[in-house]
């Protein structure tokens, strides 16, 4: 596995790549790889032979008092455990290259409606930091497929939106959300919980797929499901920022008939803020 950290370098080895004709398959990240992360690098691996992984804290989509500073940063053991996924280059940018004029001064991506509600109305600017990092990753990297999860749907409905509209031909494909034996969400933000919210946190899950049940079962009052779900959080101990049923194509509230649908929160447990969905 090579490990690099200028685009100049990335590119080198990935000319060679391309013009022997494989096929590229990025997995983008933060770091503090978990086995939701890996599930990715292994999606990426079947998909393509050349398989990349960047990353890169980016302080762009965090907000001001957000937890930047804090997020978790294990690089060794990132990279052993990409190493042990087959992965076969890791590109670890500096800040410098990828907003050599700051993030404030950079061009950026915005992709309206789908981001400014859900975790886009409570974490605003959120998903213009994510587009516009992803947009330069794949620019640096020019992959053919590159690999999101679901268990941050949202973003990857952000994302194949971009995409689309900006015709990058890139083929964006998902992977299940991967969850600990209780039903937690992998996340690198479980790490803030304390034992004791740890133990209370599979309950977001459990809200999750009680309301997808309600909905299966053809309860179509969906204010009810919501105002339920929203109840059986404040009952565990979470503070819900939303639980929201949706179209699961576009996330616009949905009429009685409208299907696929999505059932999606977030909700805050002590110094964590806690996302899943389920789809119906
Ligand atoms: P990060 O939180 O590190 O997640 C990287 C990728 O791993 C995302 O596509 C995310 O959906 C996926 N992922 C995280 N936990 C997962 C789980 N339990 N099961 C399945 N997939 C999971 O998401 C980001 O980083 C950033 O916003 C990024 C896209 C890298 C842009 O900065």
């Amino acid at each position: 596995m090579e490990t690099v950290a200028d685009p100049a370098g990335l590119n080198g080895t990935l000319a060679k790549r391309r013009s022997a004709g494989e096929r590229i398959v990025l997995v983008p990240t933060m770091g503090n790889l978990h086995k939701g992360h890996l599930s990715l690098v292994r999606r990426a691996r079947e998909s393509g032979n050349y398989v990349v992984a960047t990353i890169f804290v980016n302080p762009f989509q965090f907000g001001e008092h957000e937890d930047f500073g804090s997020y978790p940063r294990t690089l060794d053991p990132d990279l052993r455990q990409l190493e042990a996924f087959n992965c076969d280059l890791v590109f670890i940018p500096k800040m410098k290259q990828i907003y050599p004029r700051g993030p404030e001064q950079v061009t950026r991506v915005e992709v309206p409606e789908l981001s400014s509600i859900l975790c886009g109305q409570q974490r605003p600017g959120f998903f213009r930091g994510v587009a516009t990092v992803v947009n330069i990753l794949f620019n640096l990297v020019r992959p053919h497929a590159a690999v999101f999860g679901e268990k941050d749907y949202q973003q990857l409905l952000v994302i194949r939106r971009m995409v689309e509209d900006l015709r990058m031909g890139i083929e964006i494909l998902s992977v299940q959300t991967v969850r600990e034996p209780d039903g937690l969400a992998m996340s690198s933000r479980n790490n803030y919980l304390t034992p004791a919210e740890r133990a209370q946190a599979p309950k977001l899950y459990q809200a999750l797929e009680k309301a997808r049940d309600q909905l299966r079962g053809g309860d179509r009052d969906f204010n009810s499901v919501e105002m339920r779900g929203n109840e059986a959080l404040r009952a565990a101990g979470l503070k819900p920022d939303y639980f929201a049923v949706r179209r699961a194509l576009d996330l616009g509230a949905p009429r009685p008939d409208d299907d696929p649908l999505r059932v999606l929160a977030a909700a805050w447990l002590g110094k964590a803020r806690l996302i899943d969905n389920v789809a119906v």
